[in-house]
């Protein structure tokens, strides 16, 4: 910032302004605006090899001056009051940072972050979309979503929403029969669905046909319970699965190196804890 130059050089704010105009015009510096502050940096990348090998010989100039080296002096406390700046905000905030960062960017922006570490090229199956939330979450940041449904209305639904991200495509099938290729996906999810299946094993072998040797797939469900009014009012088959059951199911579909996490509880969530299960799809062309 210009400020901070003048007290680092102790030159007047007029002289510094002008110096960096004239820098800023012949490309030697790059300027970048936050809020009402402007900040100044030199063009390293944006100079060419002449400007380059004449900056570094001015560099190497006045480096070795004893005003330089005062120069660097008040640099070094510049830099450390901005750091100061920014630890006596958060140690007066500490106790209050879990409600501002939700007040400024809502409860899970943290989460909403974490699709960031997805394969950008991978094809992800979404399998038993509805109306297309999981797909919806994670179209732009991978290359190709497909989102298979059984049922006219979610496909519908899904369609309508997933209509503005032009990697998804979305497809009618049903779990037992996706209408996919061997291999044809690196990654896949089933989020609250086996629940809904007499078989769920068929509905597994079927997601690791579809998988490509070492693909991974997401079982997003419930954890065991009592709610057995879901039979008749949600049409649920099972009640929920325990880790040894889901893992049994995983590795007899030819899935392995199984990893369980049960959920923590949503505080506005009224229905059963979920569970997450991770698995490999094994690579059989291995020996
Ligand atoms: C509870 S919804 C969950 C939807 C979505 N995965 C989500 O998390 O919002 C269950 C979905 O599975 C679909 N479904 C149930 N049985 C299926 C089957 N055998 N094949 C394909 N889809 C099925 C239903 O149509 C419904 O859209």
């Amino acid at each position: 910032m210009v400020g901070e130059i003048c007290e680092i050089l102790q030159l007047p704010q007029s002289t510094v302004s002008r110096q960096l105009r004239s820098l800023a015009d012949g490309d030697w510096v790059a300027t970048r605006r936050d809020g009402t502050s402007r900040f100044y940096s030199v063009n390293g990348e944006a100079l060419d090899p002449a400007q380059r090998r004449l900056w570094t010989l001015v560099q190497d100039e006045i480096a070795a001056t004893p005003s330089a080296a005062q120069d660097r002096g008040r640099l070094r406390e510049v830099l450390a009051r901005r750091r100061e700046k920014s630890q006596a905000f958060f140690s007066t905030a500490a106790g209050q940072w879990d409600r501002l960062r939700e007040d400024l960017f809502g409860r899970d922006s943290h989460l909403r972050a974490l699709a960031g570490l997805l394969d950008p090229e991978a094809v992800v199956g979404d399998l038993g979309c509805g109306t297309g939330a999981f797909a919806d979450a994670i179209a732009p940041f991978v290359g190709q979503v497909v989102a298979v449904d059984d049922s006219r209305e979610m496909l519908e639904a899904a369609s309508e929403r997933l209509a503005g991200h032009p990697n998804v495509s979305v497809r009618p099938g049903t779990l037992e029969h996706l209408p996919l290729d061997d291999g044809a996906l690196d990654a896949a999810a089933i989020v609250l669905v086996l629940h809904h299946l007499p078989q769920p094993d068929r509905a597994l072998a079927e997601a690791a046909r579809v998988l490509r040797p070492n693909g991974r797939l997401l079982l997003v469900d419930m954890l065991p319970h009592e709610h057995d009014e879901y039979r008749q009012t949600m049409g649920h088959v099972w009640l929920g699965f325990s880790e040894p059951q889901m893992t049994r199911l995983l590795e007899s579909a030819g899935f392995e190196r199984v990893r369980w996490h049960a959920l923590p509880p949503a505080p506005e969530g009224r229905g059963p804890a979920l569970f997450a299960a991770a698995a490999g799809r094994k690579d059989t062309t291995r020996r």
